[in-house]
């Protein structure tokens, strides 16, 4: 089964007003746009619903987050449950900012990875190492020590669910884009840890995306990659150039 490319758009923060989150969403509305692509739009949980109400049919919606617990006295947080109930299909799980800012554990993404699924999303499980662990040769050691715990708490079957999103720390925001060759290594790195510890199945299914610095001009080269199924764009997504990233294998 060929793996169908991806392209998130990671709205993040982002925009700060309801006008300009109308004109974002008018923009993909009118966009012409490869039909083999999936395209998924994660805006700040405040437009979650409103985006998926006048989103083009399309294009998906995802939540940039959950909680594991299916409802109760978590301040702040929204549940898998409360998702599905909303019909929004995918939730974005342990991005770099979650980990580092709100000190989420590999074992905290693992665990709310398995109730996302288990309530009938789909998740972008973001992994990827600083630039202190890449200088100390430690991406491969770092990544998979990240999947290990969402390795052992899924079953095989769940990895249907899963896109994993290969965002190195020190690529994200910064304008400094991983080269095509390291982001093929990384993902290659990832799919030949997924034969080892789930299936070779699993491993040739899964689809594998790149975040980072991903814009207009950087696109077809990193997407012509083997291994690079696809992206996650923050910075960009919310340009008109994210257009040409949905594009980028036409
Ligand atoms: O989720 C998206 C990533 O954090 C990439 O963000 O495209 O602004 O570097 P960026």
């Amino acid at each position: 089964m060929a793996r169908k490319f991806f392209v998130g758009g990671n709205f993040k923060m982002n925009p700060s007003t309801r006008e300009q989150k109308k004109v974002l969403v008018n923009t993909l509305n009118s966009a012409s746009v490869d039909q083999d692509v999936e395209v998924v739009i994660a805006p700040p949980a405040l437009y979650v619903i409103p985006v998926k109400e006048t989103l083009r049919g399309d294009f998906k919606v995802a939540a940039q987050n959950c909680y594991e617990k299916p409802s109760g006295a978590f301040t702040g947080e929204i549940s898998p449950a409360q998702l599905v109930d909303a019909g929004i299909p995918y939730v974005i799980l342990g991005h770099s900012e979650r980990r580092t800012l709100f000190h989420e554990t590999s074992e905290q993404v693992a665990a709310k990875t398995c109730a996302a699924i288990s309530a009938g999303l789909s998740v972008i499980l973001c992994v990827g190492e600083t630039l202190q662990e890449r200088e100390a040769e430690k991406t491969k050691e770092v990544v998979e020590s990240q999947l290990k715990p969402v390795v052992a708490a899924l079953s095989e079957a769940d990895w249907s669910k899963v896109v994993i999103a290969y965002e190195p720390v020190w690529a994200i925001g910064t304008g400094k884009v991983a080269t095509s060759a390291q982001a093929q290594e990384a993902h290659a790195d990832i799919r030949a840890y997924l034969s080892t510890a789930v299936s070779a199945s699993v491993a040739e299914n899964t689809r594998i995306i790149y975040g980072g610095s991903v814009n207009a001009g950087n696109c077809k080269e990193l997407g012509s990659q083997k291994d690079v199924d696809g992206f996650l764009v923050g910075g960009a997504s919310l340009k008109p150039e994210f257009v040409e990233i949905i594009n980028a294998k036409k």
